[in-house]
Parts: structure tokens; sequence; C-alpha cells
């Protein structure tokens, strides 16, 4: 019987295909590194073509020679990075602009100086920052021959990854789920479809952008060539919001921190649209039959990227694991702070043009401190977040926790710490596929909701519970807010 879900995960870093049983086992894993292009500093780029066929290859190696036992498909994405393509021919018309590219700061800081933000807040629940896929749409129109050639010829589709996956499967369906739309400044929260009135204002053709969809349900269908059968396409949703529902986040106010490439925390709010007074996100968990779900989201640019950044441009580690160790075999980090604004500062600063900072060096000062102060780093960032939440009427209980960082159970428990909540981690913290795996599994009726789906399909973990003196921890967010003002 066919109740296999294959998933496809396209982060950032790399692209995954994995298959689960309905119990959430995952059964088989295959993952491909996506190369990155940084053709000028502030600038990061894709090859479109790339992520499909490394994906694809991916996935036919899960599926092997039985696609019959595979009920559906589930697809989550890094989102707001931008694709633009012939909706002809489907080639890339140029490479595809990264989340991370800051490339439309300027236009930003136009469009603010002109007022535009607080309308532009209260529509689509962002902010205008470089990070949303509207104002990289718009560069690639005013800066690619082949792009604006193709948008005159109405040949143009612009999408988000999700969107590029699915129009590759299926052979030319273009959609895009609501949780994936709602991080493009062009869809209004309470909107079924792109806004007429926000295209023109970020001047993108509304012409070339994909249907908005549900995340759950009879989206599209992957043509046999691709695995060797037809396979319904049942789920869709951008990482995050994936990630929210794999850590059962199904409830009002349950919320959840991601700590992969970046930080971003999610809580659920319910089916009213969400208004943040300090600087945090609404956007949408998930849409079922048209009935959307909202989150408030804080989104953090560099966590384990900080890691990487010492092992790669620096030196100073040899493996990510490694700074568990270098954190324990130290008491403190004595007066080093690290705030790892590599590429600017998200939420709740959003300030692009801030940089990456470590102060308090002295002679003292190592190889453990500094990895420690950029584990220490994680839980100020995070503590920042639940003061703009708190502040925003959506305080934490308990924060649960996933990403490839969160397996360091030094930064685990100085989270726990910092915020002063309990912090649970599942076992399994591959909660993005998951989270995936669960909307494809309803989507396609394996499961009937999604908090049976859920239930059925997540394990329990461990929990991290505050242990840190109140004058410690006022110390150390001090040290924290004085290094900030310099970032
Ligand atoms: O908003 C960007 C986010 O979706 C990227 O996620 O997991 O690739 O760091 P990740």
């Amino acid at each position: 019987m066919a109740d296999r879900i294959l998933v496809l995960d396209a982060g950032t870093t790399s692209t995954r295909a994995m298959i689960f049983a309905p119990d959430g086992t995952m059964e088989a894993v295959e993952q491909a590194e996506i190369t990155q292009y940084y053709p000028q500093p502030g600038w990061v780029e894709h090859d479109a073509a790339e992520i499909w066929d490394k994906t694809l290859t991916c996935a036919r190696q899960v599926v092997g020679e039985a696609p019959g036992r595979i009920a559906a498909i589930g697809i989550t994405n890094q989102r707001e990075t931008v694709v633009a393509w012939n909706r002809t021919s489907g080639a890339p018309l140029a490479r595809a602009i990264v989340w991370q590219d800051r490339r439309t700061a300027a236009f930003c800081a136009d469009m603010k100086s002109y007022g535009h933000e607080e309308s532009v807040q209260q529509r689509t629940g962002l902010l205008l920052d470089p990070y949303f896929s509207g104002t990289k749409m718009r560069w690639l129109l005013d800066h690619d021959e082949a792009v604006r050639a193709a948008s005159e010829r109405g040949d143009l589709a612009f999408g988000t990854v999700e969107s590029w996956l699915v129009y590759k499967l299926s052979g030319g369906a273009h959609v895009s789920d609501a949780s994936n739309a709602s991080r493009t400044l062009l869809l209004s929260l309470d909107g079924a479809q792109f806004d007429e009135e926000l295209c023109e204002l970020f001047g993108v053709p509304r012409a070339a952008l994909p249907e908005v969809v549900d995340t759950h349900g009879a989206i599209a269908t992957a043509q046999s060539q691709c695995l060797g059968a037809e396979i319904p396409i049942c789920g869709l949703a951008g990482d995050q919001q994936a990630a929210t529902i794999g850590q059962g986040c199904l409830a009002f106010g349950e919320t959840k921190a991601t700590y992969g490439t970046g930080a971003f925390v999610l809580t659920n709010k319910g089916q009213d649209i969400p208004r943040s007074d300090n600087r945090l996100l609404g956007t949408v968990l998930y849409q079922e039959g048209g009935q959307r779900t909202y989150a408030i989201e804080g989104a953090c640019f560099v966590a384990g990227s900080l890691v990487q950044y010492l092992r790669d441009q620096l030196g100073l580690i040899g493996s990510a694991a490694e700074t568990e160790e270098l954190a324990r075999s130290i008491e403190s980090s004595g007066e080093v702070v690290i705030v790892p604004a590599l590429a600017g500062l998200g939420a709740p600063h959003w300030q692009p043009e801030a940089r990456g900072v470590i102060s308090g060096l002295s002679f003292a000062s190592g190889r453990a401190q500094i990895a420690r102060a950029a584990l220490e780093a994680m839980a100020h960032q995070t503590h920042d977040l639940a003061s703009a939440f708190a502040a925003d009427g959506a305080p934490w209980s308990t924060l649960r926790i996933d990403g490839g960082m969160s397996a360091n159970d030094w930064m685990a428990q100085d989270l726990a710490d910092i915020l002063d909540i309990a912090v649970e981690r599942p076992d399994f913290v591959e909660t993005t596929a998951l989270g995936a795996a669960i909307l494809a599994a309803v989507g396609a009726g394996v499961h009937p909701t999604l908090g049976a789906a859920a239930d059925a399909m997540r394990r329990k973990g461990r929990c991290f519970t505050p242990d840190m003196s109140e004058d410690v921890r006022e110390a150390r967010l001090a040290r924290y807010a004085r290094a900030l003002a310099a970032a």
C-alpha cells in the first residue's frame, strides 16, 4: 500500500530527499551540497538549475525502484530566495537571489524614506528589508536583461524555491503555498492571492507570479519521468513554518526556535492576523481550505553560520562539535562577547548595515573564550527576541528547539539559563522535514488532521531546565547590550 511520504527539503546550504513512514520514522535520506556564489560583498546567489538537478537526483536515490509505495510528496524550502525562469522553456533566466542577499538595502531605505513601511507592515506583516522576495524580484527586473525581456514577452515566471520545484516536477504548474507567499511583501495577510496594489508599489508584474495555494491538499502531480510514477504533491511550506508544524506547535502560543544557518523563532497565533509593535513579523503558518493559521516570527540571520565562520574563515576550530568541548573547558568566557551581525541585524533590530563585533578581548582570551562567546550569542539573540515577543503580548512559557546547532547540549542549557524557561529538544531534530511530511500526510489522507499526524509522527525528547543565578544572567545580558550598541 502507498503510505510513504517523500520529503524534499531544499535548504540554503544543501538539498535533501527523505522517506518517512506514517509513524514518522525516517527510512532513507540523501543529501547534496548547494554551491554558494558571492559575486560582491553582501550578495549571495544560487544556481536554480543546480537546486533542481540535485534535488531530483537525491529524490531518485531514496525512491529507488519502488515509487509505488510513495503516497505523496511534501516540499519544504529556504524561504524568500527568488527564482526567475522562462515559463515556456522552463529554463532559469538568472541566478537565484538568496534570502541572505543585501543588494536591495538602498531600495528599501528609499521606500522607507517615502513613508511606505507602516502600511506595508500593516498589510503584509513584514518590514522593508532586503530579506524579503519582492525587492529581489524588482532588482532582477531593473538589472537583468533576460528577466526584463521575458517580462515584456509575457514569458517571465517568478517564484520562491518550492514554486520552482513544483513547476519542474509537474511540468508547468505555477503555484506557491501561502506560507512561502507570505514572505514576498506582495501578499496581504488577509488576501487570497498576490495583491495588485503591493505588486504595483514594488514594481513586480502580477502576471509573473504564481497562484497562491494551500499548504496541504491536492496541489499538483509530479510527472512519471521524474520518479518513475505519477506522484501527488500534497504538502508545501517554507522551512520555518514546516519546523513549527514538525515541533507540534499547533496550539495558540506554542513556540519553536530553529538554529540552522540563521535562527528563526515562530509562535502560533491562531486565526487572527498578528500585529507586532516590536518589529517582529506576521506570517502565514499554514493554510487549509483557504483558511489561514498565522504565526509571529523573529528572524536572526546568523546562527550556525557563525560557527562555520569560526571554523572556515578564522580557523579557530576544526569542527562545529568542538565548540561544546571548548565551552565546557572554562568557567566563563571572561569579558568576551560576540554580536553576530555578520549579515546585518535582523529581528528585532533590522539594521542591514550593522556588522559583527567581538568585544572584551584581553591576553587571557583564547580559542575557548571565543568559541564559548559564539555559543552564548545564540542565547543573547534569542533573549532579544523573547523580550520583543513578550512586549507584543506573546511571552513564551517553554521553547522547543531544533536545527543542527540544537544538538549542542551546552548551548541548549545556556538557552534555558538565559531565557529562564524550560527548553525542550526532540530526539529527532529534523523537524523541518518532519513538518513537510506531516503536511503531505494530511494532504494525501494518510492522517486525518494535522493534530493526528503530529501525534502519530512526533517523538518526545530531552528537557533543559534553567540553572543560573540571577546576577550571572544579569551580568551576561548587560555585557551583551553594551556590545550590541557597538554593532
Ligand atoms: O528565511 C530563511 C530561512 O528559510 C532559511 O532557512 O534552514 O536554510 O537556514 P535555512
